[in-house]
């Protein structure tokens, strides 16, 4: 999701009641677009990712195989990781992922394996399109959890990993732009005397290739990508894999990278992934609540909207117009499945796979708290 931080602060939620969707479980509507947009039952083995889009699709098809196979949880989630993780149009995960505020792009990512009750993840790691793979070295190969910054790059090197640019064309021009955009008090941009009162001239961006998307702007995006599974076995795993906020201040690690914060598994249960402003997602240790709450009985879809919840509830009594951008998906052992927002902007996606076939399910968006 991305959007201009000043404005967002401000809070969006009145403006957008209109768009409230009522909670419970939002049944795919049907449209025209296979595969999506059928209805699944749960049912195991699964797989899910946060992406909706085209590449998510392709990668939960692509995993799938894996568990059809019968083969484990935490090989298909590392295949769909890696497939976006490759695909250089999405700003918001390894190749073509955002930069930090000095143009360098940080990548974080988290693995869980819930079969070995273990896990693993690197932070602020640069020049290595598949953090996830990275982060599953730290776990299978090492007695540690998470490896962060330069420390992380040589880890990777020791494996033989090699470094690859993850700048494009496009997302370096975004870059480029914001740099321009985001303060009048600095010197990055045309010479005074050179701006008219109509724009600039020629600036950054102006030239083929450059985003007209607000992704290309001052915007803020958070972006970010879970991929759960539940395989043949009954074993359970997940990663979250991202290129962070964007413009963030270099060194700043979000939630994607933290157990507990962005990624929790959990095999006698499920498990759960966070996409969104991580701050909020690390203060709320969501992943991990939102585990919890299915141990205790609650669906996957009922959990997600627990823990937008008890954010906005935490917000509440400080700033009652801000509206947490976080979005929180999540499946159980039985094959349940279920995503949750607080609604910038309509309802909440996510690409499922099961023996049913592909989905697209339309989860739930509150925007107003609740109770
Ligand atoms: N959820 C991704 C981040 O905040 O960096």
């Amino acid at each position: 999701m991305s959007l201009p931080r000043r404005q967002f602060l401000k809070g969006t939620a009145a403006a957008s009641a209109g768009a409230l969707v009522a909670g419970g479980l939002t049944p795919s509507r049907a449209s025209g677009e296979p595969p999506a947009r059928r209805a699944a039952s749960a049912t195991t083995p699964i797989i899910i990712t946060s992406h909706e889009n085209q590449t998510g699709q392709n990668a939960v098809e692509e995993a799938w195989s894996i568990l059809a196979d019968g083969g484990m949880a935490l090989d298909a989630v590392e295949r769909g990781a890696n497939i976006i993780e490759l695909d250089p149009e999405d700003m918001s995960v390894g190749m073509g992922g955002l930069p930090n505020d000095q143009g360098v792009i940080q990548l974080d990512a988290s693995i869980m394996d819930g079969r070995t009750y273990n896990a693993g993840s690197v932070a602020a790691l640069e020049n290595t399109v598949h953090a996830s793979s990275v982060a599953r070295l730290v776990m299978e190969r090492t007695d540690h959890v998470m490896i962060v910054g330069p420390a992380a790059r040589e880890f990777a090197d020791s494996f033989g990993i090699p470094e690859q640019d993850l700048m494009t064309d496009r997302t370096r021009q975004a870059f480029l732009r914001w740099r321009e955009a985001h303060s009048e008090n600095d010197d990055w941009g045309p010479p005074d005397h050179l701006i008219t009162q109509g724009g600039e001239q020629g600036g950054p961006g102006s030239g083929a290739g450059a985003p007209s998307s607000p992704e290309g702007g001052a915007d803020f995006t958070y972006g970010t990508t879970n991929v759960l599974a539940v395989d043949a076995n009954g074993d359970v795993a997940g990663i979250t894999t991202t290129s962070g906020l964007s413009w963030k201040i270099n060194g700043r690690i979000g939630d994607s990278p933290i157990i507990g914060a962005g990624l929790y598994v959990d095999n006698d249960v499920g498990a759960a992934g966070a996409t969104g402003r991580g701050e909020d997602v690390i203060k709320s240790c969501a992943s991990f609540y939102i585990v919890m709450r299915m141990r205790e009985g609650r669906s996957p879809q009922e959990a997600c909207e627990d823990a937008i919840q008890l954010i906005v509830e935490k917000y509440r009594n400080v700033n009652p117009d801000f509206v947490p951008p976080e979005k929180f998906v999540a499946i159980n052992k039985a094959g349940e499945f279920g995503c949750a927002w607080m609604g910038i902007s309509g309802t909440p996606h996510m690409s499922v796979r099961n023996g049913d076939g592909l989905l697209v399910y339309e989860g739930t968006a509150s925007l107003q708290p609740q109770g």
